[in-house]
């Protein structure tokens, strides 16, 4: 008994919600680690903005293999690799 309320009171409480609160669970990175780090390949492929990582990704040599990634993914992903959006909003205020 005393065991089980030790249990409970250690467990680590974690939210589970479907929107991407921190970068550790990023659907890129269960493919991309190692030299094959986001990080890596868009410098080796000189991404300097959101555009062009969409780019790459949708119609690049490899789009086929991100053809089930999400517009919604790939922007975590430009905001956890820091990229600037070069185009401003048009409709912004
Ligand atoms: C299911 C595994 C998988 C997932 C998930 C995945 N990728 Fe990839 N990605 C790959 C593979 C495999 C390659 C090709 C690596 C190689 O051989 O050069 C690749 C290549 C790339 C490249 C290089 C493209 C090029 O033209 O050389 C970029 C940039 C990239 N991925 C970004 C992403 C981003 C951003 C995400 C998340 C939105 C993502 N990937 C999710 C498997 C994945």
């Amino acid at each position: 008994m005393i065991n089980t309320v030790f249990y409970l009171k250690t467990k680590p409480l974690k939210a589970e919600t479907s929107t991407l609160n921190s970068s550790s669970n990023l659907i890129c990175l269960k493919c991309h680690k190692g030299d094959y780090s986001l990080q890596n390949l868009i410098k080796k492929l000189h991404i300097t903005t959101g555009e062009e990582l969409f780019k790459v990704l949708r119609k690049g040599p490899k789009a086929g293999l991100h053809k089930l990634r999400t517009d919604e993914q790939i922007r975590q992903a430009i905001k956890y690799l820091n990229l600037p959006f070069k185009k401003e909003q048009k409709d912004a205020p």
